[in-house]
């Protein structure tokens, strides 16, 4: 920094003294100039009174939460640059944070190093910000169940794009492995746009038939073909100020590529059978599990538009990139079924959870989800063991001692309270627990151990 370059100001807004004292001391290390907002009304006041370079904002604070803060400070100045502080780091929080324009968001704990860091960046890319005009504010109450399950830093990462795209009408490809969320997220992209109250459609390219591709995007006129007996729209218009989700572009012919290339160019269709045409304001979600790359070399997708949809990329990781997302994953999808009264489990063991959060998930989220699914209405009490998962995940694990006393510490509580008439069933059932939970590969397994 040069040395006229005037001293940084810094914003703390934090209800936790010494929250504050300990930001204040790392900051000051830096010789930043730093002021301290004991809440967001006073943080909001300070920045109305003087803008400080960066806000930094705590989400969790009696009064009014950061999210409400940032909305009013960016309303009062929307250059504000502000990184909002959380110590959870779900889905929610962070996609609204960039939607509310927060220039970042950082979990707690961090370290100084950390935070400093991303302090740094926020000042030198001010400029930046600056001139691709920043996201602006979009309020809205619309509820804010995600259905997004994941903290890892690979989703953070992902919450972050959706929260800097949903406001602009860019188009965005999403790609990764089948089963990684890409509709998911497509959807969640709409849900947070000014388009939201407009239609989403989904479109599978690869499931269409050729012949009929082009009279479903963009429609046909009565008579345009045989069995064409009335007039029908297509997705690309019935879609029109909505978002269109084009699914595995990778599968997509030559000829159906062209026509795309074609809205997405001069934002105009023609349905089938007539000559006119019809403006259509549509943004386009592209998704696939292809390797695009590969196929423009290929030379069977076109180069130009593959351009045209790669303007923003976003990359789903693997489940298996992201394993410490898989407890809390698990634990949703158990809720979710609990609560449509499907299955009567409500938790995982430990030794579940520690194969689970081992394998590989060629199939990722959609597989872990149909296991979690057939394991809990496999599963004979309230928690589903290891001996509940397929053997294909537990991949001839060895039978588990813990989930094991688990069984008899349950079993043992059922026989204390069990009536002296129901004791000789209540053992009985007990028994047949227990050798349903001793995996049946422990009975094959050799006895001499190989030294
Ligand atoms: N992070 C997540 N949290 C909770 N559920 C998820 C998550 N990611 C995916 N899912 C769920 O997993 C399933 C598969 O997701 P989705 O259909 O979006 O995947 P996809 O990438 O489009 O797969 P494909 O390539 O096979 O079409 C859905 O039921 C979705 O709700
Ligand atoms: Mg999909």
């Amino acid at each position: 920094m040069p040395e006229t370059a005037p001293v940084p100001h810094i914003l703390v807004v934090d209800d936790d003294a010494e929250v504050r004292y300990s930001l204040n001391r790392v900051l000051s290390s830096r010789q930043y100039r730093v002021q301290e907002a004991p809440s967001g009304e006073e943080g909001v006041a300070a920045v109305k009174k003087q803008p400080p370079d960066v806000v930094l904002l705590d989400n969790r604070m009696t009064g009014m939460t950061g999210l409400e803060t940032l909305q009013h400070i960016r309303a009062a100045n929307p250059k504000q640059l502000v990184i909002l502080m959380t110590a959870f780091g779900t889905a929610q929080t962070a996609i609204e944070a960039m939607k509310f324009g927060a220039f970042d968001y950082v979990v707690k704990p961090f370290d100084p190093p950390t935070l400093l860091a991303l302090i740094e960046t926020a000042l030198r890319t001010q400029a930046d910000i600056r001139s691709a005009g920043g996201v602006q504010p979009v309020l809205n109450s619309e509820e804010h169940k995600e259905g997004i399950v994941g903290t890892s830093a690979a989703m953070q990462q992902v919450f972050k794009v959706i929260g800097q795209v949903a406001a602009s009408d860019v188009t965005v490809m999403i790609t990764g492995e089948s089963g990684t969320g890409k509709e998911l997220i497509a959807r969640s992209i709409h849900r947070h746009s000014h388009r939201s109250a407009r239609p989403y459609v989904a479109v599978n390219c690869s499931a269409i038939p050729e012949n009929l591709i082009e009279s479903e995007l963009f429609g046909h006129e009565r008579g345009a073909f045989t069995g064409a007996t009335a007039q029908r729209l297509g997705k690309f218009e019935v879609c029109d100020g909505g978002t269109i989700f084009l699914d595995e572009i990778g599968d997509m012919t030559p000829a159906t590529q062209t026509k795309i290339l074609r809205v997405l160019q001069e934002g105009e269709i023609q349905r089938v059978g007539s000559s006119e045409t019809l403006k259509v304001n549509v943004r386009v979600i592209a998704a696939t599990n292809k390797d695009l790359e590969a196929l423009v070399k290929d030379r069977e997708f076109r180069e130009d538009l593959y351009y045209r949809l790669n303007v923003v990329r976003l990359r789903l990781p693997p489940l298996r990139e992201r394993a410490e997302d898989i407890p809390q994953i698990v634990d949703f999808f158990i809720q979710s079924l609990a609560k449509g009264k499907k299955t009567k489990a409500r938790k995982v063991s430990p030794e579940a959870l520690a194969i689970l959060c081992r394998h590989h998930w060629p199939g990722n989220v959609r597989e872990l989800e149909n296991m979690i699914y057939r394991s809990a209405v496999i599963a004979r009490s309230d928690t589903i063991l290891p001996k509940d998962l397929p053997d294909e995940v537990r991949g001839g694990a060895d039978p588990e001692p813990a989930a094991l006393e688990l069984l008899y510490d349950e079993l043992y509580a059922q026989l204390k309270t069990a009536h002296p008439d129901d004791m000789l069933g209540a053992v009985k059932a007990a028994l047949e627990a227990r050798a349903a939970a001793v995996p049946a590969t422990k009975a094959k397994k050799p006895e001499a151990k190989k030294k």
